[in-house]
């Protein structure tokens, strides 16, 4: 009889947007004339740039004729998109990768869950707290993190690493030391990031550890610090404890589309194996790669005019990442993040709790936002607003929350 893979049976529940969706149905139920402002979700709302719909346009009639019609993709993903990833996201700012290092994917998600397949069962790993769940889930499910307290929000095997305010949401060298070190900068959900010095901290702790870096850089796009690296391959010796991480998500609006890309230098070895041939061997074996279109799409990116409206697209979230910054502030309340990325940060007032503050600010503003506590312990007592909603619902949410 078939048993089944019981460390599943130990994660704890994703209650956090069903927890969501039910309270803003039952209020909505409740007050049915009430507008719901929802600035909660991480997921885009601008229509894909007109350069990306060209291109995917072009690419469907190409598939309508025998002579231009793509079967399979290429394992690791097509020239011409690796080519233009290499020249613009690496080559441009000096970063040593080449187009073979670059594996193309249907996302950051399932790459950030997949590649803890590559290391050991008794691997350690080490996580920003509050971060993306997804890095600590999909190691529950391989049964590496040993016993989940219900209390403490916590793993007895994973290193959490606390970004709060008293440290500037900058995470500290774990005293424990760690086999792989997830670090997703600019963060999610905090929307703060450090510096390219910091980050170079890092990558020579790494290296001094015989650690690996899994640098998740999905909202890449919204860096606008100088001192912040936009790659972590512009820190000397990332090639030797990093793979990085990259979606077309949040910088192109592909959440619906789909599209990322997973780095992995030739020089990443650990008990003298390449991790690239590792990836190179999972990728073969478990995926058939991303759809012709979708990589078409992904080219367009890399374009000219793509580039030109794409800019615009990030422009348009980051005023409105402005209007909830400066409104919270002049409302009285401590914010952080915002600068870097599409997610603003704010300390719930009054000692609330992220839950508390979250029923508040459905009630009284009609406003839904997300409980940093769903994004793990020390995110307890925060509270996240996206920039991802219209610019006139923006507006009108912080204008409701001043008021409150
Ligand atoms: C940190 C982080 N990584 C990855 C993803 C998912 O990216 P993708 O849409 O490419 O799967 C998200 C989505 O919210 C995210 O916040």
């Amino acid at each position: 009889m078939l048993k089944i893979n019981q460390n599943y049976q130990k994660l704890p529940g994703s209650y956090l947007f069903s927890t969501i969706g039910k309270k803003v149905a039952a209020y909505t139920q409740a007050n049915p004339m009430k507008s719901i402002i929802r600035l909660g979700i991480g997921d885009v709302t601008q229509p894909l740039a007109p350069a990306i719909l060209q291109a995917m346009h072009q690419a469907v009639d190409e598939m309508g004729r025998a002579e231009t019609f793509h079967g399979y993709a290429p394992d690791l993903g097509y020239e011409f998109l690796r080519n233009a990833i290499v020249e613009n996201d690496y080559a441009a700012r000096g970063c040593p990768i080449a187009a073979d290092e670059i594996f193309v994917s249907d996302g950051a998600k399932s790459d950030s869950a997949n590649i803890q397949e590559l290391f050991d069962q008794n691997s350690k790993i080490a996580v920003c707290d509050p971060v993306y769940p997804v890095y600590v889930d999909s190691n529950v499910m391989a049964g590496r993190t040993g016993t989940y307290d219900g209390e403490s929000g916590m793993w007895s095997d994973v290193i959490y690493m606390p970004c709060v305010m008293e440290n500037s949401f900058v995470p500290e060298f774990p005293r424990q030391t760690p086999d792989v070190i997830y670090l997703c900068l600019p963060n999610n959900p905090t929307g703060t990031t450090i510096t390219k010095a910091q980050l170079q901290g890092w990558v020579d702790y790494a290296n001094q550890n015989g650690a690996l870096i899994i640098y998740d850089g999905a909202y890449e796009a919204y860096i606008s610090q100088d001192t912040v690296a936009h790659s972590i391959y512009e820190c000397e010796g990332a090639r030797t404890c990093a793979i990085e991480l990259k979606s077309f998500s949040k910088n192109a609006g592909f959440t619906g589309v789909r599209l990322g890309y997973t780095v992995v230098p030739k020089d990443l070895q650990f008990d003298g194996v390449r991790l690239h041939s590792m990836w190179a061997r999972r990728h073969g074996t478990k995926y058939n790669g991303a759809p012709y279109i979708v990589q078409r799409a992904g080219a367009a990116v890399y374009s000219s005019e793509g580039k030109a409206q794409l800019k615009e697209q990030v422009a348009y979230y980051m005023k409105n990442a402005g209007v909830i910054y400066d409104g919270l502030k002049e409302a009285g309340y401590r914010v952080f993040g915002g600068v870097d990325a599409p997610y603003i940060w704010l300390k719930t007032p009054e000692g609330m709790s992220s839950w508390e503050f979250f029923d508040l600010l459905l009630t009284e503003a009609n406003v839904v936002g997300t409980p940093g506590s769903g994004f793990g312990p020390s995110g307890e007592g925060y509270f996240r607003l996206t920039a991802f909603g219209s610019y006139e619902n923006t507006v009108e949410a912080l204008q409701r929350i001043r008021k409150m």
